[in-house]
């Protein structure tokens, strides 16, 4: 390893000045940027490349391996209404917590989201094979079947670089090339979605990103909202209007489906048109508080360490929580480690309850509109009603999306979440006033949702609860 130089030019050295005052308040850690210049090829991507010259770094990076078993989201305890909010989508069927970076590929591999039917898109962010996957199939990667064209290139990519110590698929799941020139190993974008997303907001980020900015945006790269493109299948950020909810929102109502894509899968039970929303850690983020002072993603879960005397920052990538003191307490110094914990906590607590409720108005809807359909109610109210299911399950689900449970942005958060009740209380208002017109017993509707929504709760296998969600009383309409 051979430590090139600190770029320390004179323009950085005034901001540096400037960060400085601003520290007073805020007292944000500098970070300088160094450059390497490795022995290694310029297309590097097994992971096991880089120990050699980087092994405290790769050492690092083997905490990720942790033996975490999938944990299901479905559950009563977490979002037990979810298999019924996503009737007829493959989540339905499986949805699990994040696991570590060393399990992106093994999991993208394993899931049984994953079908015939699935395309190249679907690798982007799982693995550090996607730039040569991107130079060997072109402009026809993103469409490729997964299944027939990408997975057994992937599997034969694999063969080489494997190491125990990361399992079968840790040397080329989220690893260094995804973030590093192999060369330089300064930070560096990879994915092209990112770039381009940006170029149309009128950011060019290989020129006018500053070395803060990309702490965050190596994680944009795909910790983000993104559907795919209906001709060409690429990946595509809704960014053109914005980032938060309410653009995207804009975005997916006019731009999206101007340009052909409508929805991303027609629901069980409303038979509405749904979108799917996708973590979008970046975007809440970014308007937050922590966002908008300038603190990176790299901050809180990249801290600075120290092995061995030396500093370097951290390669374990999981909550902050692990090590308030290195994450927060740099910044936070006036607070202890447990009063942060409560803070983020108690954030959380009140987050995942307003969730809650607002996930309960969106049930409400769906099967209010499933009745509409039983009783035959005129097709105009049922569309209606249909378009406010469909946001408001946007605005929840772009939350619920969003892996901090709130603490990247309150705010903004509760705010969807408004937005979210308000579609849905109106698409019930609308569904009552024509079910009472239709002579529809209300009371009995009310009940038939409770008796079922308690069955899709005490079902014990969560692969199973999407069944249970339709029934005689409520039946299909995917
Ligand atoms: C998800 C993105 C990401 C991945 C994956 C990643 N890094 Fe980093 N790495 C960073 C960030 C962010 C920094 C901080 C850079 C800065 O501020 O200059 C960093 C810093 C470094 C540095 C500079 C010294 C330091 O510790 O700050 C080295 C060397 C490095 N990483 C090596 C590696 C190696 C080797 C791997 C794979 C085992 C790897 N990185 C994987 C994002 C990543
Ligand atoms: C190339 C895509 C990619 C990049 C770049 C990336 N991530 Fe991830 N990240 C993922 C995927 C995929 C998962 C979930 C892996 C799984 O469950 O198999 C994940 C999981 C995580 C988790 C949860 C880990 C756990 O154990 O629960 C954290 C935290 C995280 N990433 C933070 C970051 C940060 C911070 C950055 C930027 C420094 C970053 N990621 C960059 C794709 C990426
Ligand atoms: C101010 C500190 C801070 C910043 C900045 C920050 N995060 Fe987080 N992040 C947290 C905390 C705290 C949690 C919640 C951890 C928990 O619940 O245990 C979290 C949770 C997450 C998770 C879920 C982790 C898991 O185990 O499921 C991901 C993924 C993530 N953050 C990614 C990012 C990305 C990407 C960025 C930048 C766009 C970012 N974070 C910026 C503090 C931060
Ligand atoms: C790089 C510096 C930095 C780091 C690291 C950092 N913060 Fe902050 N934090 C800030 C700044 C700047 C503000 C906004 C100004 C203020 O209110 O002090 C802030 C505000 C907050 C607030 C009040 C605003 C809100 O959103 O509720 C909380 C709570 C908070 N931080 C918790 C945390 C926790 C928990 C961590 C670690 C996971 C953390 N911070 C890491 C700099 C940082």
């Amino acid at each position: 390893m051979h430590p090139r130089t600190q770029r320390v030019t004179l323009p950085v050295l005034v901001i540096t000045a400037l960060a400085l005052l601003v520290a007073a308040c805020t007292s944000q850690p500098e970070v300088e940027e160094a450059s390497f210049d490795t022995d290694l090829p310029a297309d590097a991507f097994h992971v096991t490349d880089f120990e050699g010259e980087f092994p405290d770094h790769f050492e690092d990076y083997l905490r990720n391996v942790r033996v975490d078993d999938y944990v299901s989201k479905l559950t009563v305890d977490v979002e037990p209404d979810l298999p019924i909010l996503w009737s007829n989508l493959a989540f339905s069927k499986s949805y699990n917590y994040p696991r570590g970076h060393t399990y992106g590929l093994e999991d993208v591999l394993a899931t049984p989201r994953i079908g015939d039917a699935s395309i190249g898109s679907c690798m982007t962010c799982k693995s550090t094979a996607v730039p040569t996957l991107l130079d060997e199939f072109g402009d026809d990667y993103w469409s490729a079947s997964f299944n027939e064209d990408l997975r057994p290139r992937v599997l034969e990519l694999a063969e080489e670089g494997q190491d125990d110590r990361l399992g079968e698929f840790g040397h080329m799941g989220i690893g260094c090339s995804d973030c590093h020139d192999p060369q330089t190993m300064d930070l560096r974008i990879t994915r092209p979605s990112l770039v381009n997303a940006m170029e149309r907001r009128g950011f060019d980020i290989m020129e006018e990103a500053t070395h803060n900015d990309m702490r965050s945006l190596v994680c944009a790269q795909c910790h983000v909202e993104y559907y795919f493109d209906a001709d060409s299948k690429k990946v595509v950020f809704p960014w053109d209007r914005g980032l938060r909810p309410e653009d995207m929102w804009e975005y997916k109502q006019e731009d999206a489906i101007d340009a052909g894509f409508e929805a991303d899968w027609v629901h069980g039970i409303s038979g509405a048109p749904m979108l799917k929303a996708q973590h979008p850690e970046y975007e809440l983020w970014s308007y937050g508080t922590h966002g908008e002072a300038g603190v990176s993603c790299a901050d809180c879960h990249m801290p600075y360490q120290r092995i061995d005397g030396r500093k370097m920052s951290s390669h374990f990538w999981g909550s902050p929580l692990e090590d308030v003191d290195q994450s927060c307490r740099s910044c936070h110094a006036d607070r202890t480690a447990g009063q942060l914990t409560e803070r983020v906590r108690d954030t959380q607590e009140r987050h995942l309850e307003a969730m809650e409720e607002t996930q309960e108005r969106s049930v409400r809807a769906h099967y209010y509109i499933n009745r509409l359909i039983t009783a035959g109610a005129d097709e105009d109210v049922i569309e209606e009603a249909r378009e406010l299911v469909r946001k408001g399950q946007w605005f929840w689900d772009i939350i619920a999306a969003e892996n901090s449970d709130g603490f990247h942005n309150p705010h903004g958060s509760m705010d969807a979440m408004r937005t979210s009740s308000d579609a849905s209380n109106d698409a019930i208002r609308i569904a009552t006033r024509e079910l009472v017109r239709l002579g529809v017993d209300i009371d009995e509707l009310d009940e038939m949702i409770e008796q079922t929504r308690q069955e899709v709760w005490d079902e014990p296998d969560p692969d199973q609860k999407a069944d249970v969600a339709v029934n005689d009383f409520f039946p299909f309409q995917g």
